[in-house]
């Protein structure tokens, strides 16, 4: 924070300051790279941009990346590192492993910088970019990104399972999960928006078709027709234990909008996290609010992910600025 502070006195562009002090984290800033690596950002946003446009789905994996690093020892791309022998990593917990996408873009992008500005725009800041120009191109949603994380040297396979939440979290569960993130309630609604788009495995969710309870086979919080659907995607016993993936959206599933609050109160939501989200009638009202007005969520959701953006970083002379995502320094 202090040399932050003295970086602010030296700054002249004040506006940064302003930024800096007024936002959640203080070591933070927007345009961190204005200076060192001018083009940093533009860089990002066309690896994005060329790589959604091969595959769109690509942009969801980029959104769920930036989640999986920030609440696993916060934005300092332990997500990235891959595992070693005698140290497996994050990135092989099965929170990540297999249905996390998206690294290849961030290796683009890393590349394309490590040419232009060596060793200087950290490996979580480039997936904090990635997200918000997923944002973009997916939902129209602008947000200026702070920047100025740096890359930590550890990641444990084990991690995630304290740190993230599971899709068969009730709303108790959940609400503990990003409290102790320091994100509040309507934080977790608003972000979990961004499960209107991209897939999920059938593993994910066939306890609500099949085990639900020994009262219930079937979840009767989801509407049957709903899961008569999911039923026909993702069989109880699956030849060869293939398990396939659903679109979260069936109707728009590359677009980041407001149909998931919509799901909701249709009783569509996929996981028991999405729908717990209906058995509080404050958040009932929220998920009403956001169905209906989707430029005030997108608003919400842009700030949120600012928040989730600050998340335990590293900054200053703190961790490193690695020259290849894949391995620390
Ligand atoms: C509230 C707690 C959350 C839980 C329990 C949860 C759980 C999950 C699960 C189980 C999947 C499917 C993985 C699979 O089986 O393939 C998924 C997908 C996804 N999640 Fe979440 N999630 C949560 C919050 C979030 C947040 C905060 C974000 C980002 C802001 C997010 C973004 C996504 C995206 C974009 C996908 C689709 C990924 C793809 O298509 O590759 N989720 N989530
Ligand atoms: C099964 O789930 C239903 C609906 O959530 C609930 O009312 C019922 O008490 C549960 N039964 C058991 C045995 O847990």
């Amino acid at each position: 924070m202090l040399t932050s502070l003295i970086l602010c006195m030296f700054v002249l562009v004040s506006m940064a300051c302003v930024y800096t002090t007024s936002a959640s984290s203080l070591s933070l800033k927007v345009g961190f790279y204005q200076r060192t690596c001018p083009s940093a950002e533009a860089i990002v946003r066309n690896v994005v941009n060329n790589a959604i446009a091969r595959n769109p789905n690509l942009g969801a994996g980029l959104i769920r990346m930036h989640f999986h690093d920030c609440f696993v020892r916060g934005c300092d791309a332990s997500i990235l590192l891959d595992s070693t022998p005698g140290n497996p990593a994050e990135k092989d917990n099965v929170a990540n492993n297999p249905s996390m996408q998206g690294y290849d873009v961030i290796d683009e992008a890393k590349k394309q910088l490590e040419a232009r500005c060596p060793q200087t725009v950290s490996c979580a800041d480039i997936i904090a970019f990635a997200a918000r120009d997923t944002a973009f191109k997916l939902g129209g949603i602008n947000y200026d990104v702070q920047s100025g994380r740096r890359d930590g040297r550890v990641s444990l396979k084990n991690d995630p399972n304290q740190n993230l939440p599971a899709p068969f979290f009730n709303l108790q569960q959940l609400q503990k999960s990003f409290e102790r993130k320091g994100l509040s309630v309507e934080e977790m609604v608003t972000l979990s928006g961004a499960h209107s788009i991209g897939v999920s495995h059938c593993s994910s969710f066939t306890k609500r078709l099949y085990t639900f309870n020994a009262t219930n086979p079937q979840d009767p919080s989801m509407d049957p027709r709903f899961a008569s659907m999911l039923k026909s995607k993702c069989p109880k016993n699956p030849p060869n234990n293939v398990d396939h993936t659903v679109f979260q959206d069936l109707i728009t599933p590359n677009r980041l909008d407001n149909k998931y609050y919509q799901n909701l109160q249709n009783k569509r939501g996929l996981f028991t996290s999405d729908q717990t989200l209906m058995t509080n009638p404050r958040i009932v009202s929220v998920v009403k609010n956001f169905g209906w007005q989707g430029n005030v969520w997108a608003n919400k959701f842009g700030k949120a992910m600012v928040h989730m953006g600050s998340i335990e970083v590293l900054s200053g002379l703190e961790g490193e600025v690695r020259k290849n995502c894949r391995v620390i320094n």
